[in-house]
């Protein structure tokens, strides 16, 4: 047996173990995965008491992915750009850092929601991390144009002067009053305003025709953005359980070299999606 953990702090109420408990029987790989609290001012000791009774890799969750990215000896280009890792891979040598967050997100929209990103216009809401660890993998799909928007635009202006070499021209930032007028297909929310039952402040009528409305946060229930989208028209509605899961099997791809299957874990967990 193989042993995996994800570090956090709180760390009760994660899913991962659950996830990668039925990528490992659906795909017969012989691991276990536990969740791991670890104290705020203890993370680097966490991994290596972790690394010491055998573990081979780890996903991090808040609030050290700043420390993950720290910690790591060498570091994948999409966790460089995303200035954060969340998944850790133990080498004889060091601790490989990879983020796996873009990924999943791009997945789920793609592959699982069948929508594609290539010449649409897709509008980022934040400017923390999750939004920076999500704005390669969207480039890579080359939409039309990718505004990034921020209650403070200077942070979604430093977003895109940190991009602009990715983007070939084609991104914007903005306050989110400055898109009046403006149309979207993909709008996306990588805001932690959910998570207080607020919402960014948006002017009406920014979902296009056929848009979807895509929050990588999750809840019972809409969250306060996916019921905004909803009153506003929004086509298609998404919350982050699927970027959950395939965040997590990517991870999984990573230490194991094998792709669980996404959607009978995303059907379990009874994703919000319409
Ligand atoms: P994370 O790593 O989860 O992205 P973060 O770095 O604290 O967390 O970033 C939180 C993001 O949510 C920021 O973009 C923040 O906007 P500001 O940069 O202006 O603070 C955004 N955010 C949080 N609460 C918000 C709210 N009520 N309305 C709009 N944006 C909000």
């Amino acid at each position: 047996t193989d042993f995996y953990a994800v570090i956090g702090n709180p760390i009760a109420h994660s899913k991962s173990p659950l996830i990668h408990a039925e990528f490992s029987r659906q795909t017969g790989q012989d691991i276990r995965y536990e969740a791991i609290l670890a104290p705020v001012d203890a993370f680097p000791a966490t991994v290596s008491s972790f690394r010491a009774r055998g573990g081979k890799g780890a996903n991090v969750t808040v609030p050290f992915k700043l420390e993950a990215h720290k910690i790591s000896t060498r570091l994948t280009e999409r966790a460089q750009a995303a200035q954060a890792v969340n998944t850790l891979v133990f080498e004889p040598g060091g601790i490989a850092g990879d983020n796996t967050d873009g990924a999943g997100l791009v997945r789920d929209i793609r592959a699982n929601l069948k929508f594609l990103i290539k010449a649409r216009r897709v509008l980022l809401m934040g400017a923390g991390g999750a939004a920076r660890g999500v704005i390669l993998p969207l480039l890579e799909h080359k939409p039309q144009v990718l505004a990034i928007a921020n209650r403070t635009k200077q942070k979604a202006c430093e977003l895109q002067q940190l991009f602009s070499r990715y983007g070939n021209g084609n991104i914007v930032s903005a306050a989110y009053a400055d898109l009046a007028g403006e149309k979207f297909d993909l709008v996306i929310n990588a805001t932690s305003a959910s998570l207080r039952g607020e919402l960014p402040a948006l002017p009406a009528g920014i979902f296009a025709d056929g848009s979807l409305a895509y929050d990588m946060m999750y809840s019972d229930g809409l969250t306060p953005f996916l019921q905004y989208a909803k009153q506003q028209g929004a086509a298609r509605l998404a919350d982050g359980i699927g970027m959950l899961v395939e965040q997590a099997a990517e991870s999984f791809l990573l230490w194991r070299g094998i792709r669980p299957e996404t959607a009978p874990v995303i059907e379990m967990l009874g994703s919000c999606t319409t």
